[in-house]
């Protein structure tokens, strides 16, 4: 008998990506992101704002998601949603459409942990990526988290390393608006650090012991070098805005990579994978494919539609909760700070 189809519509809303995606079993059918613009004016996420925005598009997004896919929602198998960790008012939005939809449907309900999902992406079905095998460590690289874990299986996972100030996402957007730049700085630091001399100047690496990080240093150092050399020269930051972002970008790689290589030595494991929104980022992707030559390593680099947050990568761990019977208790609730 030929196995049946399982459908998961995948509902992601943690922090200001409204996102909704259809999977049949691990292959993605559509993934559908309502990105808002209209936090870059404030220069970072308001709350408020991010949770208005999700009430308002949830329900398009859901219908555009369901159409691309081709497949009417009573195909559905389950709803799976993010659960956590987020800001709150964003997570309730997702966490009661899901349960209306899911208990309108009378399907299961099936709760996400958001970070899990960032390193669970890479069992999303692609023609050209390979999947990591067990166990492998998973960097979580994004503007709310920076984390090394250890993935024994798809729900054991142990997190062996993790920043004790900002998260590197933050780094690159602090970095960005003391240089005047737009929010998120992230992308625009990576494209100008490519034209710019990486070693132009050179910036205070944090002294944070074993797999920790510490960003919030680098900042301050950042901020008191730019204050400095624009009291000498005015025009500074326009003359020399390449080079200035190639050097930072040139020391949150360094950071990165230093601490990848204890946690290698320490566990012995060498497959790599990285996830969430800095796993854009050309350096790092650079530095991980140099790292397979170099140490031997094998590196996993996520699709860059799976890299910012997206549902696509909550429906794959609802597809692998569905396998295990893994459902949820309609009394399940958001929670902020939820750990992996
Ligand atoms: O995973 P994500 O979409 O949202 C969070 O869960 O935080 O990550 C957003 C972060 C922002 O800080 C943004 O500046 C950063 O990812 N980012 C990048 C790049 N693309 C996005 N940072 C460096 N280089 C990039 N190419
Ligand atoms: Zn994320």
């Amino acid at each position: 008998m030929e196995k049946e189809n399982i459908y998961i519509l995948g509902i992601e809303s943690s922090c200001d990506d409204t996102s909704a995606a259809i999977l049949c079993n691990d292959t993605i059918l559509s993934n559908v992101v309502a990105d808002q613009k209209i936090h870059a004016e404030y220069g970072g996420v308001v709350p408020e704002l991010a949770s208005r925005a999700h009430q308002q598009n949830i329900v398009p997004v859901v219908h555009q998601a369901i159409e691309k896919a081709g497949i009417t929602k009573e195909q559905l198998s389950a709803i799976a949603f993010t659960r956590g960790p987020g800001l709150m008012g964003s997570l309730l939005v997702g966490t009661s459409f899901a349960k209306s939809v899911a208990y309108g449907l009378d399907i299961p309900l099936i709760d996400v942990n958001h970070m899990q999902a960032h390193i669970l992406a890479h069992f999303i079905n692609e023609e050209d990526h390979k999947k990591p095998p067990f166990p492998f460590l998973a960097m979580t690289i994004s503007g709310g988290h920076t984390q090394i874990v250890k993935v024994k299986s798809y729900f054991e996972m142990e997190v062996i390393g993790e920043t004790i100030d900002d998260a590197v996402g933050e780094a690159y957007d602090k970095s960005g608006k003391i240089l005047g730049l737009g929010y998120p700085a992230g992308p625009e630091i990576d494209r100008r650090a490519q034209l710019g001399n990486p070693k132009a100047y050179q910036f205070t690496k944090p002294k944070v012991d074993g797999l920790n990080f510490s960003f919030s240093g680098l900042k301050t150092n950042i901020l008191y070098f730019v204050q400095r050399e624009v009291k000498a020269n005015p025009n500074f930051i326009e003359e020399n805005i390449n080079d200035i972002c190639a050097s930072i970008q040139y020391t949150i790689i360094g950071i990165l990579m230093t601490k990848l290589k204890l946690a290698v030595k320490q566990t012995g494991i060498n497959h790599i994978a990285i996830g969430g929104g800095v796993s854009a980022n050309s350096g790092i992707r650079k530095a991980l494919k140099d790292a397979e030559d170099k140490f031997g390593w094998t590196s996993y680099i996520p699709k860059f539609e799976y890299t910012t947050d997206n549902a696509a990568m909550i429906a794959i761990v609802g597809y692998l909760k569905y396998l295990e019977k893994d459902f949820s208790d309609f009394d399940v609730m958001a929670t902020a700070r939820l750990k992996i």
